[in-house]
């Protein structure tokens, strides 16, 4: 049995990822590793020196420069960028809204996946994202992809973000969709060997268990 298994765990937001990923690392002891935040870091470093997102160009040739930092606690995730908490910036509508075009540019994706590599290391952890089982970390030992209905996923988003437009929320969940699921670069899909689970209509403890027992199978234990 392996304690140093990677969980990889795939899917659009809103579907139940971010709770899961890290319900299921507190349960089993194994560090987190929120991808999503680290593209949102990068957003916010453009945004912060004034680079056009929807400049390709622009943003490829920044890739280098921010300094992103993942602290991998699942009860108190941290990222830094160039030494500032941005924690709760990158979740700002700003940053929300411009997340897509810049996770479409190659450089960044590919900067990123150094990091997330280098983080990963020797294991004993759950990464949550778009393009871990398919492309970061093909080798995890175990693989989900999680899905949920549309409004399910708004009303989830909602309630995260404090928000109360379930028809706007659903509308920018469903935008950015199509983007990540369209790009060229490592987009958005069911790896090869991934459970699938439909969250809709089960709570997130249900989910917890049924990831928690898939690792344990995988892991080998009794
Ligand atoms: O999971 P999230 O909503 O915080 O992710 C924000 C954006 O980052 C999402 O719209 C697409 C991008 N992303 C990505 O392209 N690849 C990943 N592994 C994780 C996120």
């Amino acid at each position: 049995m392996s304690s140093n298994v990677v969980v990889a765990i795939d899917g659009p937001s809103g579907s139940g990822k971010s709770s899961t990923s890290r319900g299921v690392a507190d349960r089993l002891g194994l560090r987190y590793l929120d991808t999503g935040a680290m593209f949102r870091a990068m957003t916010w470093w453009m945004l912060e020196h004034d680079v056009d997102v929807h400049d390709a160009a622009a943003v490829a040739a920044q890739a280098q420069k921010p300094d992103i930092v993942s602290g991998t606690d699942p009860l108190a995730p941290t990222i830094t960028v160039d030494g500032t908490d941005v924690a709760e910036a990158i979740r700002g509508e700003d940053v929300t809204g411009s997340v897509s075009p810049v996770s479409a540019v190659p450089e960044v994706r590919e900067r990123l996946l150094a990091l997330q590599r280098e983080v990963i290391g020797d294991g004993a952890i759950v990464v949550e994202g778009r393009d871990i089982g398919s492309v970061v970390w093909p080798q995890a030992e175990v693989k989900l992809y999680l899905t949920a209905d549309p409004a399910a996923r708004a009303m989830r988003r909602a309630a995260e973000e404090g928000g109360s437009d379930l028809a706007a929320t659903e509308q920018s969940l469903l935008a950015r969709d199509r983007i990540d699921s369209g790009r060229a670069a490592a987009p958005l899909v069911m790896a090869d060997g991934a459970h699938h689970i439909d969250t809709t209509p089960y709570t997130l403890e249900e989910v917890i268990n049924q990831v928690v027992a898939l690792v344990s199978a995988a892991r080998g234990d009794a």
